[in-house]
């Protein structure tokens, strides 16, 4: 077995090595937040954080990630609270099916640390790796706004 370190805990996974990190984490972890659809790298819905970098799980090895820092959706609510990027979705009704939204959100996370204060624009640029297959993008781009504001808030309080 292969020792990960997942959302702040030590897991198992099966060491094969021709096994993605996406189903990985999904396969032996039950991690199903983690959503795989074009297994190319290209839609972006597996994302997670890989030290704090958002990742195309599908793209990297799982045993590539050893040794490294993995976050999943899974990791980002502090027991019954709820992350301030969750809240945010959810107060601007950033998704509709929902599917896109953990990778979103992840994506969300990684952009706001390096631009904590940002524009409407570099939100489009900054998610431009996330697609919506719902075309929710307007709200999308008020959700990661609105996470900014409170993540400030939270900052600052
Ligand atoms: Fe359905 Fe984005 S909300 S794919």
């Amino acid at each position: 077995m292969t020792v990960l370190k997942v959302n702040g805990r030590p897991v198992e996974i099966s060491n094969r090595g021709d096994r993605t990190l996406a189903t990985a984490l999904r396969e032996d972890l039950g991690l199903i937040g983690v959503r795989v659809s074009c297994a190319e790298g290209e839609c972006g819905s597996c994302t997670v954080l890989v030290d704090n970098k958002p990742m195309t799980s599908c793209l990297m090895l799982a045993q590539q990630a050893k040794g490294k820092e993995i976050v999943t959706i899974e990791g980002m609510a502090n027991g019954d609270d709820l992350h301030p990027i969750q809240q945010a979705f959810i107060e601007e009704q950033g998704f509709q099916c929902g599917f896109c939204t953990p990778g979103l959100i992840l994506s969300t996370k990684a952009f706001l640390a390096e631009n904590p204060n940002p524009t409407a624009d570099e939100v489009s640029v900054g998610m431009s790796g996330n697609i919506c297959r719902c075309g929710a993008y307007p709200y999308i781009v008020k959700a990661v706004l609105k996470a900014a504001e409170l993540m400030d808030e939270t900052a600052t309080a």
